[in-house]
This record gives structure tokens, C-alpha cells and sequence, in this order.
């Protein structure tokens, strides 16, 4: 039984780790630069974080240092005035774990 518990422990750190930053890239390029990508003009997300935090905190998500993947999903499903909550037919909550892997500071 111990045998047991303690592979189902090291698979389950296996999952943790198994989140993939590379294709994290590559989910926030197709669903969120085209609001969060530097250039606060053409980005209406750069332009509102911009007027939010005033310099505090970059206004570009990926250069952001306080970014942790709970907050990153509770913003992705829920939305924020203009930006729409995403659907799971959308962005999958495996799609939803590798961006905030990928958004988190590491
Ligand atoms: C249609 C434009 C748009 C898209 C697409 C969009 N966002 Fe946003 N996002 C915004 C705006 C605008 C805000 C600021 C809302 C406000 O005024 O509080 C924001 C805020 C956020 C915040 C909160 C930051 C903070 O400190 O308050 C996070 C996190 C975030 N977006 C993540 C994402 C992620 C991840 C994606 C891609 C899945 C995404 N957004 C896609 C427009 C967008």
C-alpha cells in the first residue's frame, strides 16, 4: 500500500512538472498578444495596465514578475471588462496550465 501511495505521489509531481512553457508561448501569442503585446496604442490590454499601474508594474504580462498561474486562470475564465472570459473549447485547461507556466516568473 505505501509502495502504491508513493508512486501515485511521484506521478502526480510528475504532472506538476509536466507543464509545458514552450507551448505556453505559443497559446499567449495566439490568444493574448494581440491585446497584451508591447505598444500600449495598437494593445488596448498594454494600454489599460499601463494607465492601472503607472509604471508599478510592467504593463506587458510576459514582463511581469508577480504573475502566479492561479491568478493568470481566474482572469482568463473569468475576464476583465473588455477581455473576454475564454471557453475551455478555446483555451483547454491544459492549454491554460502551460501559459500560466509560462507566464509565471521562473
Ligand atoms: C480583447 C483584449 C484582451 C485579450 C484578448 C486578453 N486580454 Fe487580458 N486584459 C485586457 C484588458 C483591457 C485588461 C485590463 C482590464 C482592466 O481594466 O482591469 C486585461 C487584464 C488582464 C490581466 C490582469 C492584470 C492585472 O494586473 O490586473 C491578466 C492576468 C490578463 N489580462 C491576462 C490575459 C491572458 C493570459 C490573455 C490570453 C489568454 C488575455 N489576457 C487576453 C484585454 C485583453
Amino acid at each position: 500500500m505505501r509502495n502504491v501511495i508513493f508512486i501515485l505521489m511521484v506521478f502526480g509531481a510528475m504532472q506538476v512538472q509536466a507543464q509545458d512553457a514552450v507551448h505556453g508561448k505559443a497559446v499567449y501569442e495566439h490568444w493574448c498578444s494581440p491585446c497584451h503585446a508591447p505598444g500600449g496604442r495598437k494593445h488596448p490590454g498594454t494600454s489599460a495596465l499601463e494607465i492601472i499601474y503607472k509604471g508599478e508594474k510592467p504593463a506587458v504580462l510576459e514582463e511581469r514578475l508577480d504573475l502566479t498561474p492561479e491568478l493568470v486562470a481566474a482572469f482568463v475564465r473569468n475576464g476583465v471588462k473588455i477581455m473576454p472570459p475564454f471557453r475551455k473549447t478555446e483555451i483547454s485547461d491544459k492549454d491554460l496550465a502551460d501559459l500560466g507556466a509560462y507566464l509565471s516568473p521562473r
